[in-house]
């Protein structure tokens, strides 16, 4: 997604070789033209994936899953890390370790919020180790629904989450994809679903036939 690139380019700060600040329009002040814009982006990439719920964590994946909710015309729920007051009975949780933080949170949904029947789109604002995507599905399986598909705002790619949740199965869609981030230098790679490997077949005339390639 082009805007989203630039965006970062022009207003993300490189910290490290792992870690990218984005708190001019993500993690902290929210540019809601920008949130928009992403909404469309996961609407669009989703369309055809019958999407019954978006589900999200807090607090940076409710702006970008609010948006592709309204652009789906669907509720959007997200999973609480902390204690609440009224969030007490029926809890549907799972366990999230973050490497780049080392803590470990408990995550927290209302059994009420979602059906067996739900069709969930998973919305997080980073990709890193994938942790955080894998304990929403698993709070999406305990409840019997099913997980229709993960978007992420933001994938760091040279890290190991988006491989994990591919190979599990997902459909994983990511705006921006960075691939690098070393020398204080973000660099993109190719933005949304890494292709799937090509499958041969024995073919009679050929020695070979490609059956199926990328998205
Ligand atoms: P994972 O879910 O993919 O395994 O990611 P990980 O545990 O490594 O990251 C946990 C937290 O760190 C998440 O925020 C995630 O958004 C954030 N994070 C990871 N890499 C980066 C990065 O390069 N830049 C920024 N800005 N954040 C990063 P969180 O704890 O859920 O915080 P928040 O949603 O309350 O803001």
């Amino acid at each position: 997604m082009e805007l989203l690139q630039q965006k970062i380019l022009n207003e993300g700060t490189v910290l490290s070789d792992h870690v990218l600040k984005v708190d001019a329009f993500l993690n902290h002040q929210i540019d809601p033209q920008l949130m928009v814009e992403v909404g469309k982006e996961f609407a669009r990439r989703f369309q055809n994936d019958r999407i019954t719920k978006v589900l999200t964590l807090e607090s940076s994946g409710i702006a970008p899953a609010m948006m592709a909710a309204l652009e789906l015309g669907v509720p959007v729920i997200f999973a609480r890390k902390r204690k609440s007051l009224t969030l007490v009975n029926d809890l549907l949780t799972a366990s999230v370790y973050s490497f780049t933080k080392k803590e470990t949170n408990e995550i927290s949904v209302s059994q009420k919020f979602l059906e067996p029947t739900d069709n969930v789109l998973i919305i997080d604002d980073f990709l890193a180790n994938g942790q955080a995507a894998l304990g929403l599905a698993s709070i999406v399986e305990l409840a019997g629904a099913k997980t229709a598909g993960i978007g992420i705002v933001i994938e760091k790619s040279f890290q190991n989450g988006g491989k994990l949740l591919r190979n599990k199965g997902f459909k994983v869609e990511s705006l921006a994809r960075i691939q690098s981030l070393e020398g204080g230098k973000v660099t993109f790679g190719t933005e949304g679903q890494v292709p799937r490997p090509t499958i041969y077949s024995q073919n009679q005339e050929t020695s070979v036939q490609e059956v199926g390639v990328g998205r």
